[in-house]
C-alpha cells in the first residue's frame, strides 16, 4: 500500500451533502416525537371545518426537537391544504410586536407596511387571515417582553391555532391573568431523547451527510454518547460535522475517533471556559438550573439539597447573583399570590454560539 493511498485528492470530500448537518435542515423523518406531533396536529384539526382551533403551548429543554417537530407538521399541513395558512415565527430573532408583525406582513405579502405602526399593522394582518384559518407559530415566545401582542392575537384573529414554543417550563405562570385566560393552552411537554433515539436520530443523519463507511462505528458511539450526555441534539450536529472537517482537513479518508474526541475536546473546551470563574457549587447549580430552566429559587434550592447539596439558603442566593452576574442564568421576581417569588431561567450560551 502507498504512503498516500488513504488521503483524500484534490476535490474529493467526505461529506455527500453537509447541508443536512445543519441546525436548520428539516429531516425527511422526524423520529420519536409521532405522539407530540400527534398532539399539535390535534390542536389543529378543527380548523379544517372552519372551527376554531386550539392553543398549544410547548415546553422543554433546548435541542431536543420542538422546532424541528412543530415546522414538520406545518410542512405536512401545507402539503395537505391550502386552506389553512401557516406563520412562523422565530421570537429570538424577532423580539418586538413591531418586528413581529413585520415578520407578518412579509410571510402573508403584505408590502404596504411603510410608515404604519404595530396597531395598524395588525389590523391590516387580522384582515388577511380572518378570510381563512391560520396557525401561527411563535417559536421561543419567552423572549417576547411586551404580552400586548398575544392578547392582540388571541382577541383580533378568529380561526386560529396558535402554537408557542420555549424552554421554559413555568413560563406561563408569568403571564398576566388577562392574557392567561384567553389563552388555556393545551400543554405538551416534550421528554428528552433516550440513548438509543438519539443513536437512530444521529444514524440517520450521517446515512444523509457522509458517504458510507466514512464515519467509523466508534467515532459515531462517542458523538452519539457525547450527545446523550448533553441532552441536546444539537452537540451531535456540531460534533458529526466537526469531526468530519477535522477529518478532511487533515486529508484522511476516515472519520476516526481520533478525530471524533478532538470535536468533543473542542466543546469541553468551550463549555469550561465559558464556566471559568465559577465554583465547584456554582456548577453543580447551573446544571440543576439548565434541567429545570423556569423554577422558582425556593424549588431549585429543594433539588439542590435533594441532589446532596449543603450550602445554606441564604450562600445558595449568593451564588445565584454570582451566575446571573455572569449572565449564565436570569432572575426575575414576581408577585405570585401572597409572597414575592424569583423565576430563574436557564441563560447560558448556546452550542449554536460556536
Ligand atoms: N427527532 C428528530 N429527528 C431528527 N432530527 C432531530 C430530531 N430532534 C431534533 N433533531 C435535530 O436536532 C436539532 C435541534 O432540534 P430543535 O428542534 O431545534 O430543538 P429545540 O427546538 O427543542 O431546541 C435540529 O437540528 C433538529 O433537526
Ligand atoms: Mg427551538
Amino acid at each position: 500500500m502507498g504512503l498516500f493511498d488513504n488521503m483524500l485528492k484534490e476535490g474529493e470530500s467526505l461529506f455527500l451533502d453537509p447541508l443536512p448537518l445543519d441546525i436548520d435542515f428539516i429531516p425527511p423523518v422526524i423520529e420519536g416525537r409521532e405522539s407530540e406531533q400527534q398532539r399539535i396536529s390535534t390542536a389543529i384539526k378543527p380548523l379544517f371545518q372552519k372551527r376554531p382551533g386550539k392553543q398549544i403551548l410547548i415546553t422543554g429543554v433546548p435541542g431536543i426537537g420542538k422546532t424541528v417537530a412543530t415546522k414538520y407538521v406545518l410542512s405536512e399541513l401545507n402539503k395537505e391544504t391550502d386552506d389553512i395558512a401557516t406563520l412562523y415565527v422565530n421570537c429570538w430573532k424577532k423580539d418586538t410586536p413591531y418586528k413581529i408583525v413585520l415578520d407578518l406582513c412579509d410571510q402573508v405579502g403584505f408590502k404596504f407596511t411603510h410608515n404604519r405602526d404595530t396597531t395598524d399593522l395588525f389590523k391590516e394582518i387580522a384582515k388577511i387571515l380572518n378570510k381563512k384559518s391560520v396557525v401561527i407559530v411563535l417559536d421561543e415566545c419567552d423572549k417576547i417582553q411586551d404580552q400586548q401582542l398575544f392578547y392582540t392575537l388571541l382577541e383580533e384573529i378568529y380561526r386560529k391555532t396558535l402554537i408557542l414554543i420555549t424552554n421554559e417550563n413555568n413560563w406561563l405562570a408569568k403571564l398576566d391573568i388577562r392574557v392567561k385566560s384567553r389563552l388555556t393552552p393545551e400543554l405538551l411537554e416534550f421528554r428528552a431523547y433516550t440513548a438509543k433515539e438519539t443513536n437512530d436520530i444521529l444514524k440517520k443523519r450521517v446515512g444523509f451527510a457522509f458517504a458510507p463507511g466514512v464515519v467509523e462505528p466508534e467515532a459515531f458511539d462517542l458523538i452519539a454518547q457525547t450527545t446523550y450526555e448533553a441532552g441536546d441534539m444539537r452537540a451531535g450536529l456540531y460534533l458529526l460535522k466537526e469531526a468530519g472537517e477535522l477529518a478532511e482537513y487533515k486529508s484522511e479518508k476516515k472519520i476516526t475517533k481520533t478525530h471524533a474526541k478532538e470535536a468533543v475536546k473542542k466543546i469541553q473546551e468551550f463549555q469550561s471556559k465559558s464556566n471559568t470563574g465559577l465554583d465547584d457549587t456554582e456548577q453543580t447549580m447551573l446544571a440543576i438550573i439548565k434541567k429545570n430552566s423556569g423554577k422558582t429559587t425556593k424549588e431549585v434550592y429543594a433539588l439542590y439539597t435533594k441532589d446532596g447539596g449543603t450550602q445554606s439558603y441564604s450562600n445558595f442566593h449568593k451564588k445565584l447573583k454570582h451566575l446571573a452576574k455572569g449572565k449564565f442564568i436570569q432572575l426575575e421576581e414576581k408577585n405570585e399570590g401572597p409572597g414575592k417569588a424569583t423565576i430563574i431561567t436557564y441563560g447560558n450560551m448556546q452550542l449554536s454560539d460556536f
